[in-house]
């Protein structure tokens, strides 16, 4: 299968990372499509952590090609910050990045307006990453934003900044009595990142199609979850873009038709950073024991990550809206010490049992999880290589999860590192 996708199931912080790192080894080219600087995705190679926000999780390995695609928001500032990071401890970044000339680039207002949006919202704020990716996606829409391209045309880049700024300035001074921003210095500050980022842009649509056509190996990488969807997520307390396979075409060039595999990542529970609804939350000392065990704290924000049980409910929506083949499941040695293990089937929401994923949040808001309980395995698996090495009952566990949502079972992770992934018979 040489087209494949990594998205996550549920709402971010699946470890997708993970997994992207591991199906890059046998990938020839890495793609991200949507999102921005607000995915924080994590490797741990050889026991060194890299956290990865713009750039592809198969930059960590040699020869292949790792492609930001036209859906991304891009923050310049961002990218050589990581470019720089990763050459600081001797990760090559050359040729083997490029980035789309037509992506939209993430501008100082965008972050500005982020943050003083979500001030002004006060208790029903999204809770964002600030980012500016919300503010970006709208001007992309409506047909304000300025591209990765207009940085390379310096008289165009700075008429576009001059055109767009002024209206930004006015509504910063009548919304937020906030001072103007000064258009020389942004100006001169993108145009010199502009000069370091020149050698990584190129018409990503052409390159990747002739990859498909010429039979590459070719890993889509999904940021954030599907519950994040901007249309099939938890609206509003979504992100900005079709984070899953819906977002494909559009964010990178090459058609839905061509993509032959969909892995789905799911922790093997559920973990959600910022506000909104979240049936199977652990409020309690439960909750706060998936957080350490899990190390869930955010790793582009450092936010602690709200925690509960698996949803199903929620899963198989993901499982539909992205045609999932397979998942992925991640951070089982985190469930390792428990007796019981419950997993949500269904939803009561006032007093009606729910088996389809609400659209509105006021349902989600209101629905109580209808658990059943999964015996626990009290006993480590993070040194398990082969699914037979697993104890009975964390198979029993997997096999479950993968029959409630109708998939079959690719990968399992039993720990940060990537040797700590087992891989099912048949699914490589
Ligand atoms: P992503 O955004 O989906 O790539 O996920 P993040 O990197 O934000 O969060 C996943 C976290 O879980 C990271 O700290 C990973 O190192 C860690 N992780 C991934 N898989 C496993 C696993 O199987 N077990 C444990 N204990 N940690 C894992
Ligand atoms: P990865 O790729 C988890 C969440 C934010 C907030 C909402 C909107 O690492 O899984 P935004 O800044 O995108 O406008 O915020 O989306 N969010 C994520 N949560 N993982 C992510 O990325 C996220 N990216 C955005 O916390 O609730
Ligand atoms: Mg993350």
């Amino acid at each position: 299968m040489s087209i494949t996708c990594v998205v996550g199931v549920q709402w971010g912080d699946e470890g997708k990372g993970k997994i992207v790192d591991w199906l890059a080894e046998r990938s020839d080219v890495v793609v991200r499509f949507q999102g921005g600087g607000n995915a924080g995705h994590t490797v741990v190679a050889r026991g060194r952590k890299y956290v990865l926000h713009l750039i592809p999780s198969g930059i960590l390995h040699p020869g292949r090609l790792n492609v930001i695609g036209n859906g991304v928001v891009l923050d310049p500032e961002q990218l050589l910050a990581e470019v720089d990071g990763l050459r600081g401890r001797g990760i090559r970044v050359g040729r083997n990045l490029l980035v789309s000339d037509r992506a939209h680039l993430v501008m100082p207002w965008h972050k500005l307006l982020d943050r003083l949006c979500e001030e002004g919202q006060g208790k029903s704020k999204i809770g964002t990453t600030n980012r500016g990716i919300g503010p970006c996606y709208a001007d992309k829409m409506s047909r304000i934003g300025i591209r990765v391209g207009d940085l390379l045309d310096p008289s165009l880049f700075r008429e576009r900044v001059a055109r767009v700024l002024s209206e930004k300035n006015r509504i910063l001074r009548c919304l937020y009595g906030h001072p103007p921003l000064r258009a020389a210095a942004i100006i001169r500050q993108y145009l010199a990142w502009g000069r370091r980022i020149r050698p990584f842009v190129a018409d990503t649509v052409d390159l990747l199609n002739a990859a498909v056509s010429r039979g590459r190996r070719v890993l889509f990488e999904g940021a954030q979850g599907t519950l994040l969807d901007i249309d099939f997520g938890t609206y509003p307390f979504v992100t900005s873009s079709n984070s899953d396979a819906c977002g494909i075409a559009a964010g990178s060039g090459v058609p839905a038709s061509r993509v032959q595999r969909v892995l789905g990542v799911v922790k093997a529970y559920v973990t959600r950073v910022g506000s909104g609804p979240f049936p199977t939350e652990l409020l309690g000392p439960e909750g706060e024991r998936l957080r350490e065990r899990g190390g869930e704290y955010g790793a582009t924000t450092g936010r602690p990550r709200r925690c509960g049980w698996f949803d199903v409910v929620a899963a198989r929506h993901a499982v539909t809206i992205n045609g999932i083949d397979a998942i992925a499941v991640t951070k089982l040695d985190v469930l390792d010490d428990l007796a019981e293990i419950p997993v949500c089937v269904a939803y009561r929401v006032r007093g009606r049992r729910v088996t389809a994923f609400p659209a509105d949040v006021k349902s989600l808001a209101e629905a109580k999880p209808v658990l059943v309980s999964h015996p626990g395995w009290r006993t480590p698996v993070g040194g398990a290589r082969r699914y037979g090495d697993l104890p009975p009952a964390a198979r029993r566990y997997l096999a479950a999860l993968a029959r409630s949502l109708d998939v079959r079972l690719g990968m399992v992770s039993v720990g940060k590192d990537r040797e700590e992934t087992i891989v099912m018979d048949g699914w490589k």
